[in-house]
């Protein structure tokens, strides 16, 4: 099975170039399961249903999110009803959503997605262990899900390494996402996991996280805020990891960055041909 993860979309940047360049891939790579962490696509906060169905619409099959997740109000209504959206599992209870889903690939794979998020310099949350342990004990790897996808959504690399061998061999691939910046320590966990500490972000890299450079850098010179951060606009990147997973065991097999489009250096996609 081909899983391609794609790192936070921001803004109209990160929008253009996954609806441009998404359906083109996931025909030419023959891609069984795409999931993308939306929470910054909507002028770099949230996300609305319009741009939610735009990213179903260019081929996800699973729109995982953050801690941005409601800063678009309309989310806390329709991520109730849209069951293709998640939002960090570890939320406490009684917040809108859900925080896992077994959604079909195109293979016919059940596909377990969970997207959790950590608590070191991010706003206090549930556990994220406990919370994932017992999705992965309701729905484990090799019974009821023939591939697990967890997207860990967390500032810190310790704590995305450690959740990571944790679960190594429980899950297909562990993704950080937030950090908007990619690492590149993309590899096959012993457990046979794919693991990324962080995949990057879909969008305008001559910027600051996405943002226009202008005003992070005024905030840092002077720590006075004069302007509100508005997603650069410049041509965008689509940002990835690209996972073989054996389908017979669930487990990764082997693993690809994939950069293409805007300033960085273009990577792939030979992985799959
Ligand atoms: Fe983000
Ligand atoms: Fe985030």
């Amino acid at each position: 099975m081909r899983l391609l993860f794609l790192g936070d979309v921001v803004g109209r940047s990160g929008r253009a170039v996954v609806i441009e360049r998404l359906p083109g891939l996931i025909a030419d790579q023959r891609i069984d399961f795409v999931a993308i962490n939306g929470e910054n696509a909507a002028g770099g906060f949230g996300i609305t249903e319009e741009i939610f169905l735009a990213l179903l619409d260019a081929g996800a099959d699973v729109v995982t999110s953050g801690n941005h997740v409601f800063d678009q109000r309309e989310a806390l209504v329709f991520a109730e009803r849209q069951e293709r959206l998640l939002r960090p599992v570890n939320y406490p209870k009684g917040t809108p959503g859900r925080g896992s889903g077994l959604f079909a690939a195109r293979n016919g794979a059940r596909v377990l997605v969970i997207n959790a998020m950590g608590r070191v310099f991010m706003d206090p949350m549930d556990d994220p262990f406990a919370a994932v342990e017992r999705e992965l004990e309701a729905c484990p790897l090799g019974e009821q899900a023939d591939a697990v996808v967890i997207d860990f959504h967390a500032e810190a690399t310790s704590e995305k390494q450690a959740f990571a061998y944790h679960f190594d061999g429980r899950a297909s691939a562990i993704i950080g996402t937030h950090t908007h910046a990619p690492t590149s320590d993309y590899r096959v966990l012993p457990g046979r996991t794919a693991f990324q500490s962080d995949v990057g972000m879909c969008g305008d890299y001559e910027s600051v996280l996405g943002m226009e450079k202008d005003e992070p850098i005024r905030r840092f010179l002077t720590k006075v805020p004069s302007a509100r951060f508005a997603p650069s606009g410049g041509p965008g990147t689509l940002t990835g990891l690209a996972v073989e997973i054996d389908d017979d065991s669930g487990l990764a097999r082997a693993v690809a960055p994939l950069r293409l489009g805007g300033v960085l250096a273009e990577t792939m996609p030979g992985f799959w041909q």
